[in-house]
């Protein structure tokens, strides 16, 4: 495997064969992550987190995962709470902070400045999210989970139907799911969003060159027929100018227990990167789904410790020695997976 000490930036540097090994290796760690057995094959690693804008399940899985694999974390949140606020540039606070970690992890709302930070850090740097642009290892857990529930309904990533709605212009995820998706054969995309949201050119561009079908639309019934996986999105509020230009785009498209018995077929997937917006102007994704047997939404922040392990191991280059660091558990485990 060839990221042995590389940054990961964006899906860009990605080939389909990577993404196997990497997926293998994701495998190989759920006895870690369901705590079936510990290893220390990281004791004495340190993560460097950095999260400059609101994180859950990023910003704790990526800690879990280097935890899970025996290193430590040492994490900032905030702007306000680096030295950043006093005017230092991230190329300093990347030469300072790679000088006490073995890794790190950073979200920050503007494009680009993760691969900015990586540019003056002396060790492997992982992108968690930079603005509207990328956010490389949801797009390569989402992908996990596509092919975890297609195997189990006997099909491949090949000839997947997906249909990718909400905010797309924004939306960090579904760009790097869809350049991810362009590896892949004879994939049809159906994008649903408002005009105004719609999924970037040349992203658009980059799946049709790839042989995919792409079809956009402004109708969710429209959308989700007939297809594998609807993968729902929410109204990146951040991004917009002023709360009153979301607005306008508040609760426009829900996806709820009734519309998707009318609209989907029976054995169709629900994903969300997550968070879903439960507020009441919002629910693009229900509540009413939760007994859905399909809502793989929770199935999906699960993926996201494996895969993070999986590329803690790769990138420190440990893959082969997990095993060996390997010993029983100690405490009480059951837990409902
Ligand atoms: C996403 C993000 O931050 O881009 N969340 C996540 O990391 N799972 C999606 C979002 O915030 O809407």
């Amino acid at each position: 495997m060839h990221f042995q000490g590389s940054h990961i930036l964006n899906i860009g540097q990605f080939e389909r064969s990577d993404v196997d090994q990497l997926f293998a290796v994701a495998d190989a760690m759920r006895p870690y992550a369901h705590r079936d057995k510990v290893t220390r094959v990281l004791d004495g690693a340190i993560l460097g987190s950095m999260f400059f804008e609101a994180s859950t399940r990023t910003r704790i899985s990526f800690g879990s995962a280097f935890n899970l694999l025996g290193g430590q974390v040492r994490e900032t949140t905030g702007f306000e709470s680096t030295a950043i606020a006093k005017g230092e540039s991230l190329y300093d606070t990347a030469r300072v902070l790679s000088g006490y970690s073995d890794v790190i992890v950073m979200r920050h709302p503007a494009e680009g400045s993760v691969a900015e930070f990586a540019a003056g850090s002396r060790v492997p740097v992982i992108n968690g999210g930079d603005g509207a642009n990328e956010h490389p290892t949801q797009a390569l857990l989402d992908l996990f989970t596509i092919r975890s529930e297609l195997h189990s309904r006997k099909r491949e990533i090949d000839d997947l139907r997906i249909a990718m709605v909400g905010d797309l212009r924004y939306g960090r995820t579904v760009h790097s799911l869809s350049r991810l998706l362009s590896l892949y054969k004879n994939v049809e995309i159906r994008l649903v969003s408002p005009t105004e949201l719609r999924m970037p050119g040349d992203i658009v561009e980059a799946l049709r060159s790839s042989g995919h079908k792409v079809i956009e639309t402004e109708v969710l019934e429209e959308g989700i027929a007939g297809v594998d996986i609807v993968y729902s999105t929410r109204l990146q509020e951040e991004r917009f100018a002023s709360p009153a230009d979301a607005d306008l785009y508040r609760g426009r498209f829900r996806l709820n227990q009734s519309v998707y018995t009318a609209n989907c077929e029976p054995n169709t997937v629900i994903m969300h990167p997550l968070p879903r917006d439960s507020r009441e102007g919002a629910r693009e994704l229900d509540d009413d789904l939760n007994d859905n047997p399909n809502l793989a939404i929770f199935r999906q922040s699960d993926n996201g410790v494996l895969v993070r392990m999986a590329l803690f191991a790769i990138i420190l280059d440990v893959v082969d020695q997990v095993s060996a660091h390997a010993s029983k558990v100690n405490w009480y485990t059951e837990r409902r997976f």
